[in-house]
């Protein structure tokens, strides 16, 4: 049983997941509790996340938020914590960090730092087990667009990422720039529904001979078209104008998958982080599986967004793993060995005992 504890950016989650036999896969991860205490009504008035707010509201938070989850798993005994130990916000990934080593100092387990886009990797397991490496990753989220190529659990190739924009952000400016409110991506997605793509069309970003991406010139379209002509002035003209950006966002990200799924001889993907819940974004991708003989996993939404139970997954992994991630720390809470406080998604040492009892090791 591992607690999970998320707090990069502006959900305070906590999740405990469980290792439970299956017929099927031996064994695999369960949720046993995922409570999010979410920060949309703070920061919506900015229409982005203010860093400052975002760690006082998780100090605030995280202490009902781990009570509640303790609560729902019907008060578990742990053997580890993991907590997000980065990419995010200084100050919150602070507050996550504090209270997984106070916690597993007092318990006596292993509090683990574990990397916030392999947790997102991660959370493709509870809902499909049969996942296997290797396959082609795509995180979409606020804060992140990035392409990985996952050889093994544990092994992973970063292709491509954002040059400037990630594809959340640039949703989310752009519903801004539309005064429509925040978080964007949601909206833009309801609304595009009623649209029509075809109407307008902004530039796709394809960034020839590279596998990155880049969102803010399709912004900057974006705003220069609202410069000339304007806000939409009905309904009509501002769900095809949702719908016209929406398909641009999409195109690209389906283009380069496409493509990196062939470069690399892939058959399986992987589409999380908030972004993931995008309709458009999942009808094109499962259209194109069928089309082209591949298979796209998306977790569901409530799995997709930042939550606690992701972060446990990681855990889990890393555990099985009985390596380090290079900079992260699987450390015991007493004594507390000093380990680099960056966390770096990258090939793991390989050195360590996998343990037999959780479900990674013949992955
Ligand atoms: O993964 P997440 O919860 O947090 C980060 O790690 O950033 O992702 C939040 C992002 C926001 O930018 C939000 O606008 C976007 O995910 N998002 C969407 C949709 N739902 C959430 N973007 C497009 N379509 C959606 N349906
Ligand atoms: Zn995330």
């Amino acid at each position: 049983m591992l607690l999970g504890i998320e707090t990069t950016c502006d959900e305070t989650g906590a999740g405990i997941v469980e290792l439970c036999p299956d017929k099927k896969f031996g064994q695999r991860l369960k949720i046993r509790a995922n409570v999010l205490a979410s920060q949309i009504p703070l920061h919506a008035p900015y229409f982005g996340v203010v860093p400052e707010l975002a760690s006082r509201a998780h100090l605030e938070n995280i202490h009902r938020v781990v009570a509640a989850a303790f609560k729902q798993s019907g008060l578990a005994p742990l053997h580890a914590i993991a907590y997000a130990q980065g990419p995010g916000l200084k100050g919150a990934l602070l507050v996550g960090e504090s209270v997984a080593r106070a916690l597993a100092l007092a318990l006596d387990i292993p509090a683990i730092g574990v990397h916030h886009l392999e947790a997102h990797l991660c959370s493709v397991l509870f809902e499909y087990p049969e996942v296997r490496p290797p396959f082609l990753g795509l995180i979409v989220s606020g804060g992140h667009t990035d392409l990985i190529y996952v050889e093994r659990w544990g092994k992973y190739r970063v292709l491509g990422r954002t040059l400037d924009d990630a594809c959340g952000e640039a949703f989310d400016k752009f519903s801004k720039m539309l005064r429509l409110g925040y978080p964007g991506g949601p909206i833009v997605d309801r609304l595009a529904r009623s649209g029509d793509a075809g109407k307008i069309r902004f530039p796709r970003p394809l960034l020839e001979g590279s596998w990155n991406f880049s969102f803010s010139g399709l912004k900057t379209s974006a705003l220069y078209r609202l410069r000339d002509y304007g806000q939409p002035k009905t309904a009509r003209a501002r769900a095809d104008l949702a719908a016209a950006f929406q398909e641009a966002v999409c195109e690209t990200l389906v283009f380069k998958s496409k493509k990196a799924l062939r470069n690399f001889n892939l058959k399986t993907m992987v589409v999380s982080g908030g972004a993931a819940a995008n309709s458009r974004l999942r009808e094109l991708l499962l259209k194109s599986a069928v089309n082209e003989g591949f298979r796209v996993y998306f977790p569901s939404p409530a799995i997709c967004t930042d939550n606690g139970a992701m972060i446990a997954a990681a855990g889990a992994l890393r555990l099985a793993v009985g390596a380090l991630l290079k900079g992260g720390a699987v450390e015991h809470a007493v004594p507390c060995a000093r380990q680099s406080r960056k966390a770096v998604l990258c090939e793991d040492t390989g050195h360590g005992a996998v343990d037999p009892s959780l479900p990674f090791p013949s992955w």
